[in-house]
């Protein structure tokens, strides 16, 4: 577990986890290194295990250079220090991630086989086995790839990628192994579930809403996303189940995250309302449109010499509608607003506070250089429903979601 029994120490879901790397032998074993690197650099302790083939491409050296810990082979099995050397691998090992897994790994885990150290240790382990695949598309696509494959998945394995790209044959299809980066995030988000919102719904709202004008034009803000998508991601990391809905944005989905992609204020309220239905957070850190064209033109308006006018009507507020349906329903049992606010920032924030009926709200002021739209940093206040005020320093967005988190299980209700 990656927090504290008091739930709140905070790591990265994968710092201090022993992990078997099982690297096989595909082209793709050169960013095995590169995985093992970042791995260890993320806390996590690896012991890399080569089959005779990965062998070929990569040494066991590359491994222990990037992993300050020895890496191993078939001839360790057989060597003077290989007495039982696969149970003492397999003995505590958080995880077994075999990347690249070949199609000849993958039949023999499927099938338990024992016959290399790599098999051996899948074999003695009782942790979780997670599979990135690697070949070609038409070995990745051949009746008993697929099912070994299942038989493994049936059993519990976890399986990353394969993606399509171009493979080593020099075609594109589908059978490349996925990124290093993303391989590390689905460890990170096998590893987050035991966390201390383990069995909690968390509902994130992100981004800037966009109001059509006509075909080509959206009236939108200056929003970019990060706030609510480093929420998303630290509940994630603390066990929560994930609903984010977001408006366009260039970030990254965090793996794991049910993610639901809307455009205007008035789909992120049917988005929201759909998922408020027995959640127990809602984080409303979407910008959303006050206003809309009240009628968006099907086709694109022309230039010319005459100005141009646009009746704005207002939109829906979500969370006035959110406040009538918690009071109704009882869901969602917590309910977070932001505020931007470019003057009176307390004032304001308190007024949002009473007329949202929030349980706590971040406010934050956007004239600052270091705070607010499109920056990685934020300095905010917290305003509590009991009349709390919080003034935090400057920091990472990250470091925000962790506080308001904190906040958050700090207030939520015990589960009945
Ligand atoms: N919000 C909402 N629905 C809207 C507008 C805003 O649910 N139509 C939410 C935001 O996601 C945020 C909170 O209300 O959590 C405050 O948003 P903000 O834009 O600061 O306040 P407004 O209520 O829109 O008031 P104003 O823009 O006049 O400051």
């Amino acid at each position: 577990m990656h927090l504290s029994p008091q739930g709140l120490d905070m790591t990265h879901p994968i710092q201090g986890k022993r992990l078997v790397l099982g690297v096989s032998g595909s082209i793709a074993a050169y960013k095995a290194v590169e995985l093992a690197s970042r791995l260890a650099q993320t806390g996590a302790e690896v012991d890399a295990i080569l089959t005779p083939s990965a062998c070929q491409f990569v040494s066991a050296l590359s491994f222990q250079s990037v992993t300050g810990r020895r890496a191993y082979m078939d001839a360790d099995l057989w060597g003077a220090e290989g007495h039982v050397l696969h149970i003492g691998l397999a003995r505590g090992a958080d995880c077994v991630l075999v990347a690249p897994a070949t199609a000849n790994t993958m039949a023999r885990l499927a099938h338990g086989l024992a016959d290399n150290l790599l098999s051996l240790t899948a074999l003695a382990a009782t942790c979780p086995l997670v599979l990135a695949p690697a070949m070609d598309a038409g070995m990745f696509q051949h009746p008993a790839t697929q099912e070994n494959l299942e038989r493994l998945r049936q059993r519990g394995a976890v399986i990353i990628g394969p993606v399509e790209g171009h493979l080593a044959s020099g075609v594109r299809g589908l059978g490349r192994m996925e990124e290093p980066l993303k391989i590390i995030e689905h460890l990170r988000f096998l590893f987050s579930r035991q966390g201390v919102l383990q069995g909690r719904r968390v509902v994130v709202t992100a981004g800037g809403t966009q109001e059509p004008i006509d075909a080509v034009r959206v009236i939108t803000n200056r929003s970019s996303g990060k706030q609510g998508f480093a929420l998303a991601q630290t509940a994630l990391d603390w066990g929560a189940q994930v609903t984010l809905i977001t408006a366009p944005s260039a970030l990254p989905v965090p793996v794991g995250a049910e993610c639901v992609q809307v455009c205007t204020a008035q789909e992120m309220h049917a988005a929201v309302m759909e998922a408020i239905a027995g959640a127990d957070v809602l984080l409303m850190a979407a910008a959303v449109a006050d206003f809309r064209p009240l009628q968006a033109q099907t086709h694109k308006i022309k230039k010319g010499a005459e100005p141009v006018q646009l009746h704005l009507v207002p939109t829906v507020d979500i969370l006035q509608d959110v406040a009538a349906f918690k009071q109704a329903r009882g869901w969602p049992r917590l309910t977070v607003g932001f505020a931007a606010e470019s003057n009176d920032l307390l004032e304001n924030a308190r007024a949002k506070l009473l007329a949202k009926r929030l349980d706590l709200i971040v406010a934050n002021d956007i004239t600052a250089a270091d705070a607010g739209f499109g920056v990685d940093t934020n300095r905010v206040t917290l305003l509590f429903a009991d009349g709390r005020v919080e003034h935090l320093s400057l920091m990472s967005k990250a470091e925000v979601a962790e506080e308001v988190l904190r906040r958050v299980v700090a207030m939520l209700p015990s589960r009945t």
